[in-house]
């Protein structure tokens, strides 16, 4: 049929119920691929890969090719943000690291010039999709992107960035919109070059108090949502405000996002009940049961299928795939959600 979409994704993320929930994993490239971390040896330092179009559109599509998600995720990092605002970033064993910002007023604007090999990579990427697989860009939501430029890495506690942020709520509000802009700008890029679906990651939602939420995580994510809409109104957004816990309905009542990826923590009831009226549900299998694989995961997938397979419905897991799993795990679990569901 022309000019309809003919990929799964999209028309789950414009509310459809499908038979078959389509699928993809969060961090699905990444080192438990042998040809990833050989791509990655050979690209020597993370940032590289990413900003290198050729390597980061061949890991992109790697878990498509051997699996056959009905998504590709640009493969990139939410932190190219901090340092196209002018921050040093360099990724050691432990994680990412940040030079601290000491002034946030004196915060510019981003250098688009130092994102533009994204936009490369998803032309690239774009050549050689298969044509019912979609393509996802993504950006770090503002808060979860503060917490990195604050803390100079990844938090346990959040000591420094609530520090800053409860002590003076306008100044800290300075650089949310600094981020917003430039997150803005980055998306932009992004869909511009050919992206089709945007995921906004806010993994570090859940450590904020229900008033830190509002003003931080609700409001930012709100006028991403708005400003991309108005530009972009056919490109779907998938909010991910890891860890909210009760406040998922909130995000999802106010923030505008078409779709909203649960954390492994959501139960699924919950999910069908007060979420999928409103928007798409994406999750949430627990990477862990992954890396098990067996009946405990056979069970799980057609559980969360059951609950969440009659409303509109993506597959994913509730949080990043982890290193330590087996890629024949994926393999098993592709077939599993190509079965159809009894009932
Ligand atoms: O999903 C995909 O396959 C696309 C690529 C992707 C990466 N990072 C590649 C990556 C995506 C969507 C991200 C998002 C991201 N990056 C988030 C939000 C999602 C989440 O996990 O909560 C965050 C917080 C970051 C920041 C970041 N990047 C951290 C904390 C780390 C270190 C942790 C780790 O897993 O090593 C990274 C590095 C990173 N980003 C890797 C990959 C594949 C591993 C780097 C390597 O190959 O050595």
């Amino acid at each position: 049929m022309a000019g309809q979409p003919t990929k799964p994704l999209l028309h789950a993320l414009a509310g459809e119920v499908l038979d078959l929930p389509p699928w993809w994993l969060m961090r699905q490239a990444g080192r438990y691929l042998p040809e990833y971390r050989e791509v990655r040896a050979k690209a020597g330092d993370f940032v590289t890969l990413c900003l290198t179009p050729d390597l980061a559109a061949e890991v992109t599509l790697q878990p498509v090719r051997r699996f056959g998600m009905d998504a590709a995720i640009l493969f990139s990092d939410i932190l190219l943000v901090p340092r196209a605002l002018g921050q040093r970033l360099s990724f050691e064993n432990d994680g990412p690291k940040l030079a601290p910002i000491s002034d946030i007023a004196g915060l510019g604007v981003a250098d688009l010039a130092m994102l533009a090999p994204v936009g490369e990579a998803v032309l690239r990427v774009r050549r050689d999709l298969p044509e019912q697989t979609a393509l996802i860009g993504f950006a770090g939501a503002p808060w979860t992107v503060s917490t990195y430029m604050i803390e100079g890495g990844t938090s346990r506690d959040f000591h420094r960035v609530k520090e800053v942020a409860y002590r003076d709520p306008p100044g800290f509000d300075v650089l949310i919109e600094k981020i917003t802009a430039a997150t803005l700008a980055f998306l932009t890029l992004q869909i511009e070059a050919g992206v089709e679906v945007v995921q906004l990651f806010d993994s570090w939602a859940g450590a904020l108090s229900p008033g830190g939420f509002e003003r931080w995580v609700i409001a930012p994510t709100k006028q991403l949502v708005a400003a991309l809409k108005t530009r972009f109104p056919s490109v779907p957004i998938i909010g991910f405000p890891r860890a909210a816990g009760w406040l998922y309905e909130r995000y999802a009542a106010e923030t505008g996002v078409d779709a909203v990826s649960l954390d492994t923590g959501v139960p699924a009831e919950l999910a069908r009940d007060r979420l999928q009226s409103r928007v798409t549900v994406q999750g949430n299998l627990d990477p862990m049961m992954l890396v098990v694989g067996g009946d405990g995961m056979r069970d799980a997938v057609r559980q969360l299928r059951a609950i969440l397979g009659r409303g509109p419905y993506i597959f994913n897991l509730g949080h990043g795939i982890l290193p330590e799993t087996p890629p024949h795990h994926v393999a098993e679990l592709a077939r599993l959600l190509r079965e159809p569901i009894a009932g």
